[in-house]
């Protein structure tokens, strides 16, 4: 029987008995548990065998909720929050001592968000207390945007996946820290750069392809399928490479016209929003197909396309 279910009352009463429900947002769906119980999150880490140095994002219901949880929010910070929540950033803020440990990794700072998603909106007001959510995709796997994409990775661990449709957005929040009262971006995400530096002005990004000390969760393949998959300018010349092979491609908006090829075409009408969108679903769609290499191309290096270049980039074998 599918766990998929629109039941929220249902999502109510295991979220209450400390176990886990995988829930709807904008980005991606995440794997929700109370943030003060120790079993719940600690179930969190187990079920995705995430290491317990990477710390979890605070799903809050609305930006009164955060003055409870941080012990200073800096004047850059509350300009973002009313600019971007509900939405898709997350903002790392020194945190209150009401935090555990377990969720911070032991950093004196805490991530958190207020998502954009009707459904998962509406379980927050109704909770008490908020919800610990990584991506819903065991540690290093590609993200879920759909039901059936966690269903698919859990239907042996958990017992509902909350019913939200498909992720709008479609890659994971993007995360800004502070230092010295400055925004700094921590992970490139579904809400461009641009956007941010309309509200705050400049800021620096410090998303590091390497284990970092920053955002731990950021190391360097991540996000991958289990088929090999290279990120290529020119995918015309990396296709004769590849001759004799199943080859399953990834293009921005025009199509190699090759019917020997596996191609999808993330918008056609080169909307990077849309590409954003179906970023994921087309990575677990062609990593479905039994294929022996996908051919991803690079996007151009503006607004979300740097974001879907970086987890790109991390999906895969850069040549
Ligand atoms: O869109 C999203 O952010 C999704 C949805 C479910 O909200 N969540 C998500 O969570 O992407 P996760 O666990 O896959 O990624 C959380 C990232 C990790 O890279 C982690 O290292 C970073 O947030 N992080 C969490 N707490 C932090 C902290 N105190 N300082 C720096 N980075 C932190
Ligand atoms: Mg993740």
């Amino acid at each position: 029987m599918s766990i998929v279910s629109k039941d929220i009352q249902k999502a109510i009463t295991l979220l209450t008995n400390e176990e886990l429900v995988a829930i709807p947002t904008e980005t991606v769906y995440g794997l929700a548990g109370n943030i003060y119980s120790e079993k719940a999150v600690t179930r969190i880490f187990s079920t995705k065998k995430r290491p317990f140095f990477n710390p979890l994002i605070v799903h809050i219901s609305g930006g009164e909720v955060l003055k409870t949880i941080v012990s200073h929010i800096p004047e850059k910070a509350k300009l973002l929050a009313d600019a971007f929540w509900p939405g898709s950033m997350t903002l790392v803020l020194k945190k209150n001592d009401i935090i555990p440990d377990i969720i911070t990794a032991g950093k004196d700072t805490v991530a958190v968000r207020v998502p954009n998603h009707p459904v998962t909106l509406k379980l927050l007001k109704q909770l008490p207390f908020p919800l610990a959510a990584p991506s819903a995709n065991p540690f290093g796997c590609i993200s879920p945007t759909k039901p059936i994409h966690v269903e698919r990775y859990f239907k042996n661990d958990i017992q509902q996946v909350l019913e939200g449709g498909s992720c709008t957005n479609g890659i994971e929040s993007t995360i800004i820290g502070f230092e010295n009262n400055q925004p700094i971006i921590y992970r490139l995400g579904a809400l461009a750069i641009e956007d941010i530096e309309a509200v705050v002005g400049k800021v620096s990004i410090k998303n590091k392809k390497e284990h970092s000390p920053n955002a731990p969760g950021m190391l360097a393949r991540h996000y991958a399928p289990a088929t090999k998959t290279f990120l290529v300018e020119d995918i015309a010349s990396m296709v004769k490479s590849q001759l004799g092979k199943k080859i399953g491609l990834l293009v921005f908006k025009d199509s190699l016209h090759d019917p020997s090829l596996t191609e999808i075409i993330l918008s056609k009408k080169g909307s990077m929003h849309e590409a954003a969108s179906k970023l994921y679903d087309s990575l677990h769609e062609l990593d479905c197909k039994k294929l022996d290499v996908i051919i991803a191309e690079r996007l151009p290096d503006i607004g979300l396309g740097k974001s879907i270049n970086d987890r790109l980039q991390r999906a895969t074998f850069s040549i």
